[in-house]
């Protein structure tokens, strides 16, 4: 494995990752702890020390279920990045809750289910910018730093093109930005990457597989089951972005390299980008995920 500072967090963060959107159940799959404790040992066994979940990962699920991992390993071997921002009522139906009262009430529904007394990231989860503009938030959010309940505040946007929030975010003491890019979307690296350096701001890459279209193993027309997020995607979208995605393995992708390490590898060789922290389902995917740290320099 391979280390980056995640910007002036001064966190050494894993250059892999693991994502945990998947923990809460919209991927087509139910998950139960055993699955998950073995994904989060092979991380662990890789040299991964990131995770990143969110508060709308089913209702607390996800983060419930890293938090029983957590109850029975060392709570510091990992650097544990949560969200802030929407209430989970079913799958696929959330509602966005961003009032500063409302978010010390989900901290605490956060660090519960974490069976833990800090967060080491704690992130604005994709709201619009009046809500992000909001100073009380951001106070409220500072007496939790200095409580020691949130290790650092970060921000993950929502368009990857969201300027403002990103030009903002030393103002409101937020270190990180968390941003869709990958070898798809490359739509970060005009304005929203220059202003990280600017600013020094640790950078998390998600969805750097887009969405699992970049691994190689899905072809133009593949379908998805209705429990499955992808299913919800716009057809046509899909279908280009898979045609895409066949273009760059036949003409990017050396001979023999699996096409998932290789679009991590992609991304971690823009050098603002600390991590990459790809969803993942089962340990042989977050082993093979590990290995593309082998292809970056
Ligand atoms: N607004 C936000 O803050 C926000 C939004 C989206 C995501 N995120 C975070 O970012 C993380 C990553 O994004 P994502 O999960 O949406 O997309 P992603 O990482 O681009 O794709 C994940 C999918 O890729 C496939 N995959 C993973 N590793 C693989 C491997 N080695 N070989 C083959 N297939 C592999 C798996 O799907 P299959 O096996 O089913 O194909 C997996 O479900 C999330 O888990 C979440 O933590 C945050």
């Amino acid at each position: 494995m391979k280390y980056r500072r995640l910007g002036k967090t001064e966190l050494n963060v894993s250059v892999i990752g693991i994502g945990t959107w998947q923990f809460g159940g919209e991927w087509g799959q139910q998950f139960n702890q055993d699955e998950v404790d073995a994904i989060l040992d092979k991380g662990q066994e890789c040299g991964i020390n990131l995770i990143d979940t969110a508060e709308c990962y089913g209702d607390h699920l996800s983060e419930s279920f890293i938090g029983d991992y957590l109850s029975r390993r060392k709570r510091e071997d990992w650097i544990v990045a949560t969200k802030f921002g929407h209430h989970f009522h079913e799958r696929f139906t959330r509602t966005d809750v961003f009032g500063a009262e409302e978010v010390l009430k989900q901290l605490d529904a956060s660090l519960k289910a974490l069976k833990t007394d800090y967060i080491d990231l704690y992130q604005f989860h994709s709201g619009p910018d009046e809500v992000f503009d909001n100073d009380k938030l951001w106070t409220v959010l500072d007496k939790q730093v200095q409580a020691g309940k949130i290790r650092h505040l970060g921000t993950s946007i929502g368009s990857n093109d969201n300027l403002h929030q990103t030009d903002a975010s030393s103002q409101v003491n937020s270190q990180v930005i968390q941003v869709v890019y990958n070898r798809l979307d490359r739509t970060p690296e005009n304005r929203v990457f220059p202003s990280c350096e600017r600013q020094d701001l640790g950078v998390l890459a998600r969805v750097p597989l887009a969405s699992g279209f970049l691994s190689g193993k899905y072809k133009p027309g593949a379908q998805f089951d209705v429990t499955d997020v992808r299913h919800r995607k716009d057809a046509e979208l899909v279908r280009r972005s898979l045609e895409e995605a066949e273009q760059i393995r036949k003409n990017e992708v050396p001979e023999g390299v699996d096409m998932a390490r290789w679009a991590l590898a992609w991304c971690l060789k823009h050098p603002v980008v600390s991590s990459v922290i790809p969803g993942c389902k089962n340990p042989a995917q977050v082993a093979s995920n590990a290995s593309a740290a082998d292809l970056v320099d």
